[in-house]
């Protein structure tokens, strides 16, 4: 479905992303590991949109989308959630999730109604519809990011960390939620360093260091790898 062909893009001289090449299949869930400042989150903005690369060719259904603003991604059915949520405060749970549902005009009220309900049901917040964003806790913080991404209809989710911060507990919920639209059929590509978490969801796993992609395969593999244990553990002295 998104095809990443020898994509790279930089800040000035500082090679950020360097030649990845990937591809995300339909309702394929790949995890994304790396250490930080490896250039994950800019590999979601590429994928996004909110970042164009400098070289490369990025495709989705088979379709150039490599200059492609944001906007017109999501149109596509690309959507994204942030590692800090930032709602709008001012609106209630179901305001916040409705922006994402009516899809910049494209969805009437009646059917972008719908669509929230069943998308705050999915995600757990639907007890919260009614109460301003600027009273949820962290959990449902998270939650209601997921929600507004997942309001847009997405065929393809990017989640950046969406796990750092909570408690064990939180994360397990959260985990399921996840698992849950992973199953509904939607292809998710998911950053986080909490790697049991990933584990629980992905059923492929890719490492960035420096910019490349160093393995991308089957994640018990993957993890086990020399090469990747290295950049996690070092090597022994
Ligand atoms: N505006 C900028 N100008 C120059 N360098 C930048 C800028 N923004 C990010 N970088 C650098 O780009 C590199 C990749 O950043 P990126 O945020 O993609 O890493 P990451 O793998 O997501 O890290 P983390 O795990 O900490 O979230 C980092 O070395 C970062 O310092
Ligand atoms: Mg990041």
């Amino acid at each position: 479905m998104l095809d990443l062909s020898d994509v790279s893009f930089r800040y000035g001289t500082l090679t950020v992303t360097d030649g990845v090449s990937l591809s995300v299949g339909q309702g394929e869930a790949l995890g994304i590991i790396g250490p930080n400042g490896a250039g994950k989150s800019t590999l979601l903005d590429l994928m996004m949109g909110t970042k164009l690369p400098a070289e490369g060719r990025i495709t989705f259904d088979g379709r150039d989308i490599t200059r492609m603003p944001a906007q017109k991604r999501a149109g596509l059915g690309i959507a994204r959630a942030f590692q800090v949520p930032r709602p709008f405060h001012g609106m209630t749970v179901f305001e916040n999730v409705l922006v994402g549902a009516t899809g910049g005009g494209r969805r009437n009220e009646r059917a972008s109604y719908d669509l929230c309900f069943g998308v705050l049901e999915q995600t757990g917040l639907i007890g919260h519809a009614r109460e301003p964003a600027s009273t949820l806790r962290l959990l449902d913080r998270k939650r209601l990011e997921l929600a507004r991404a997942l309001a847009t209809k997405p065929r393809l989710l990017l989640l950046d960390e969406v796990a750092g911060g909570l408690t064990d507990m939180e994360c397990k919920s959260l985990i399921e939620t996840i698992r849950g639209v992973s199953a509904s059929g939607v292809a998710i590509v998911w950053i986080e360093h909490i790697v049991h978490a990933l584990l629980a969801v992905v059923n492929r796993l890719c490492v960035i260091d420096q910019g490349a992609q160093i393995a991308d395969g089957d994640p018990q593999e993957v993890i086990q790898a020399d090469k990747v244990r290295e950049i996690y553990m070092g090597t022994p002295a």
